[in-house]
């Protein structure tokens, strides 16, 4: 009796793990993790390693505290990117309150890359102190030996402190000391590069941000700087524990936030947003031949009706993912935050589409893989 009880039960749970394992994305819908809990991991960021992918993001709680880091970093592991097992906090919010990292601070869009080389798993994060709102403008470390952590937090601060951009020129520099000499960055605030001069020994803002690493290991971090009027290129120490002295500026002036950037056929290409808070706006995208320079804005990469476009199908960019094992295969992933309970905020993935080798993307209800094929 108690044997066919105990099959029962296995039929039970094996039925029941059918009908909840997932064969498609549905964007904007709930998506349950393996223990039926809708993914906890906003402004994410992915990682593939030993034939598994890893999704790192935003651990939220519900309401309004929700605006505020009390958990951490949550990350899950998947073997085919429908299905995501809870594999806990990665980073931790220190209870201590002397530690920057200590609970209520802000702890925003965390990127994880592994360095081949010191084999060690380098998480990145957008991080502001505990009751300053936006005002700090850091960018966070940590490190791990194992991929789901625990991770150790090693410090938070400002970009390139007494560093120029390379391509912030000795004129541009002149023009703003001539500038606020004659008291004119108060009448006209859009001189190129105020900010930088003003943040030039402290160091420079670093908001939104993301990480890429390219083909031959170098990995570039990036981010909104400048009052988020300008993406600052970074390239990362070897072992991606700090930043080296170069970098550049993107775009001055055009306020560009959630950058996210994958490489196709030699060419970058970057998804960003403009700056409006947790409301969505129109989607951007740029491309260039080089990481470090040459970067040029195309046309909104949204094909569909007016508010899709306008609203970048109501996501916020944070991630491409190129997809293993299949060719020019790469998926959008967008937040759809909901910022009174962002906790409840859903995830807009959708495959890049190209023409004429440029990308774009469209709606989809639901889609698989199998979309790569046609
Ligand atoms: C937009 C950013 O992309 C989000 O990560 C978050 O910082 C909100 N702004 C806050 O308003």
């Amino acid at each position: 009796m108690k044997r066919i009880f105990l099959i029962y039960i296995w039929f039970y749970a094996a039925s029941m793990m059918a009908q909840t394992a997932y064969k498609e994305f549905k964007p904007g819908q709930l998506w349950l993790d393996d223990k039926g809990n809708h993914i906890n991991a906003h402004g994410g960021g992915f990682l593939y390693y030993n034939d598994t992918y890893y999704w790192f993001g935003e651990h939220k709680e519900s309401g309004k505290m929700g605006h505020k880091a009390l958990v951490g970093v949550h990350v899950y592991s998947s073997k085919d990117l429908y299905n995501w097992k809870d594999e806990g906090v990665a980073l931790a919010m220190a209870n201590d309150t002397t530690s920057m990292l200590q609970k209520e601070c802000l702890l925003e869009r965390p990127k994880v890359i592994y360095n081949k080389k010191t084999k060690k798993f380098v998480m990145w994060f957008h991080h502001e102190l505990k009751d300053q709102g936006y005002k700090a403008a850091l960018t966070g470390v940590a490190v791990s030996d194992n991929v789901t952590g625990p991770y150790r937090y090693i410090s938070s601060f400002r970009l390139h402190p007494n560093v120029w951009a390379s391509n912030f020129t000795v004129a541009q520099q002149q023009n703003v000391t001539l500038a606020t000499k004659e008291g004119v960055e108060k009448k006209q605030k859009k001189i190129d590069g105020v900010i930088m001069c003003r943040d030039f020994e402290s160091g420079q803002m670093s908001r939104d941000m993301n990480l890429f690493v390219d083909e031959d290991e170098q990995a570039y971090h990036i981010t909104a700087s400048e009052e988020n009027q300008t993406l600052i290129i970074s390239k990362l120490s070897d072992d991606y524990l700090s930043m080296t002295d170069e970098y550049v500026r993107v775009f001055p002036g055009e306020a560009n936030e959630a950058p996210a950037i994958f490489k196709k056929d030699g060419k970058y290409f970057m998804f960003s947003s403009y700056t409006t808070g947790w409301k969505p706006n129109p989607g951007r995208l740029a491309v260039s031949d080089n990481m470090m320079s040459g970067w040029k804005a195309l046309e909104n990469p949204c094909r569909g009706n007016e508010l899709e476009r306008k609203t970048t199908f109501h996501s916020q960019s944070t991630y491409v993912i190129p997809v293993v094992g299949k060719k020019d295969a790469y998926i959008f992933v967008g937040d759809r935050w909901i910022s009174d309970n962002l906790k409840d905020s859903r995830y807009i993935w959708l495959p890049v589409q190209f023409k004429n080798g440029l990308p774009f993307l469209k709606w989809n209800d639901s889609w698989n893989l199998d979309f790569f094929d046609k």
